[in-house]
């Protein structure tokens, strides 16, 4: 093991729950030095000293080896992310914005920088779906990955069948729970189950998809004839996010609310937990479930990347390197 001195960026919900989790962890040899913050004046369990308002007292400091992107602002997260590749610093990141817009560059920037770039925390929260499609799957069994991959939303839809409550208020307490984006829009309107399915795209089937080329509806104008009728009939709503091989050839991403009877996964997944469905030929169906939103979740996900870092591990990106040939259409019509 060595010494990993971290510079974070943003002290919001993923910043403080990342300094949490790493407290509880003992063997690991990693801490905090420097935080870059944007106001200055907020309450933070933090010592003074190590707050900062200038992005270069981390990108700068040749001390700190590991930085920690954990803003909200995707093209500062990006410029910073950039930056700090270059500087020859390891990253990690939940910014699954981000990462849905310039995965590629980025990829290629920390290859030319002999740097590691892990971001589990940016898709399903504590779920390690990104390292298990990296490790584990096949590209040529792997035939699909869906699932609920939207903690806010979830949660939204769960309240809404269970407890009868208004979108509005349930929206709400999304939000003061800490599992919606400050501009809730991205959960509900199906962008932020978008961003993470290109990253899942990217490590199961090695394949870049422009966010602008994907199909994608959300639960905001689901109407209370819609869940009256789900009701009615024994199903919940629930929105999913599904990548699907096609004909062995294609590959198709696609994001909309479905029904969802009693015996499919996506009807056990309540409140803002996340769940994915990974099929494939031969092992058939997997089931990952776990909490996708949240402080102390997604603060564990990072912390995990840092561990992963702390014996020198990097993404292979197999899928990219020894497979290809897979392309991306939207003219296909599949099932979520
Ligand atoms: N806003 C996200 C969600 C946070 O609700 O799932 C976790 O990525």
């Amino acid at each position: 093991s060595k010494k990993l001195k971290i510079g974070v960026f943003g002290y919001g919900v993923v910043g403080s729950g990342l300094a949490h989790v790493l407290k509880n962890s003992k063997g690991l040899d990693a801490s905090i030095v420097k935080v870059c913050v944007k106001d200055p004046t907020k309450e933070r369990d933090l010592p003074p000293e190590f707050v900062t308002l200038n992005p270069d007292d981390i990108l700068n400091d040749p001390e700190i080896n590991v930085v920690a992107e954990l803003i909200d602002d995707a093209d500062d997260a990006y410029r910073i992310v950039k930056t700090a590749l270059k500087n020859g610093k390891h990253v990690v990141s939940a910014n699954k914005k981000m990462l849905a817009h310039h995965i590629e560059e980025l990829i290629q920037l920390q290859w030319e920088h002999k740097v590691s770039f892990l971001y589990e925390a940016s898709a399903c929260g504590s779920i390690p779906i990104i390292r298990n499609l990296e490790e584990y799957y096949d590209n040529d069994l792997l035939q699909s990955v869906s699932g609920i991959l939207n903690g806010s939303s979830n949660y939204i839809l769960s309240k809404i069948f269970n407890e009868n409550l208004d979108y509005g208020v349930a929206l709400k307490q999304a939000q003061e729970l800490g599992f919606a984006e400050s501009d809730p829009t991205s959960d509900v309107e199906g962008f932020d189950t978008l961003y993470k399915l290109i990253i899942l795209t990217v490590h199961g089937f090695g394949l870049f998809v422009h966010p602008d080329q994907v199909f994608n509806i959300g639960i905001s104008r689901l109407s209370a004839q819609d869940i009256q009728l789900a009701s009615q009939k024994g199903y919940k709503i629930r929105l999913l996010g599904k990548v699907t091989k096609v004909n062995g050839k294609h590959v198709n991403l696609l994001i909309a609310p479905k029904f969802v009877k009693p015996a499919e996964h996506a009807y056990t997944v309540e409140d803002h937990y996340n769940g994915v469905l990974i099929q494939g030929n031969f092992y058939d169906n997997q089931f990952m479930y776990g909490k996708g939103a949240g402080s102390h979740p997604t603060g564990s996900a990072v912390l995990s990347d840092v561990t992963a870092l702390a014996y020198n591990y990097k993404y292979e990106y197999k899928k990219l390197k020894y497979y290809g040939g897979l392309e991306y259409t939207n003219d296909m019509p599949v099932q979520i």
